[in-house]
């Protein structure tokens, strides 16, 4: 990719960015010419995943560790970066967790859990990258919603009130940050294959009550996560703030 959506001299973080759709949108920031570092809580997996990264890309992938749940830790990994790049042009805020149970059965760990990772951990990482776009006068910041930002699903009360929360802090921080060169957007992917669906894949009958949801009536492709980040981490993407993209084969149009 390049004219119009070359990242070229920009510089990313993408949190939670070794496994998944974090990995492919690392993979994709990097291809489009950014210089890209990885968070992660595990170093040896943040590590690993860099390498290969590197390898695949021809970039230097820097790996950094944290949990986005911990305000220090940030930090430091903020500083590690910036050490590293000298700026931050775009975050992408992906890390997250899905705990499904129905109402009765919420354990208490389990919301708290699902709250810090998906939306105190969105806060915490735009607080610690925030300072420095606005000293820059240009910042991207890229935050992963959910279909579920927008619709309900039974047994995902945490995850949906955590994702629609998501959506809330984009909406919010792109009118506080609008006059600062910085941009706020939310991508909303549909099911995806990856990890966080695992027990869902695992289970054929909740695989199809999952795709029956989905006009398209298929899983996204990892790679269709690519075009979407790209365009939103572009120069191009210059007066497109507060919006939710969804990447979700339709599910949200039904
Ligand atoms: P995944 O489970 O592979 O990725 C989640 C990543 O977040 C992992 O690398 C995990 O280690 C990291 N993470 C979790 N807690 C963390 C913490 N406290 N600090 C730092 N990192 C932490 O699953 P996937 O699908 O790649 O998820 C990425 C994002 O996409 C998540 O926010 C998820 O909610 C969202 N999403 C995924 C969908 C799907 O169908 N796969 C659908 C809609 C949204």
């Amino acid at each position: 990719m390049g004219g119009l959506f070359d990242l070229t001299g920009d510089t990313a973080l993408i949190t939670g960015g070794s496994t998944g759709l974090g990995r492919q949108m690392a993979r994709s920031l990097a291809m489009a010419g950014a210089q890209v570092a990885i968070l992660s809580r595990r170093r040896d997996a943040v590590i690993q995943a860099a390498e290969a990264l590197t390898q695949e890309t021809g970039r230097t992938t820097v790996p950094v560790v944290g949990d986005v749940t911990e305000g220090g830790q940030i930090e430091r990994a903020v500083g590690e970066v910036l050490a590293h790049f000298g700026k931050i042009d775009i975050l992408v805020n992906n890390a997250g967790v899905n705990i499904r149970e129905p109402i009765e059965r919420i354990r208490d760990e389990h919301w708290r859990q699902i709250w810090h990772t998906n939306v105190t951990g969105v806060m915490i990482c735009c607080r610690a990258v925030v300072p420095h776009m606005r000293r820059a006068g240009y910042g991207r910041i890229i935050n992963i919603g959910s279909a579920l930002s927008l619709v309900g699903l039974a047994e995902r009360t945490g995850y949906a009130a955590s994702k629609g929360a998501v959506l809330q802090i984009t909406r919010t921080l792109a009118v506080e940050l609008a006059r600062e060169g910085i941009t706020v957007n939310c991508i909303c992917p549909g099911p995806f294959a990856t990890e966080i669906n695992r027990l869902v894949l695992e289970d054929p009958a909740k695989s199809a009550d999952l795709l029956a949801h989905v006009p398209m009536g298929r899983w996204g492709r990892l790679d269709e996560i690519e075009a979407p980040v790209v365009f939103l981490a572009s120069r191009a993407a210059g007066y497109v703030t507060g919006v939710c993209l969804s990447v979700d084969g339709g599910w949200t149009a039904a």
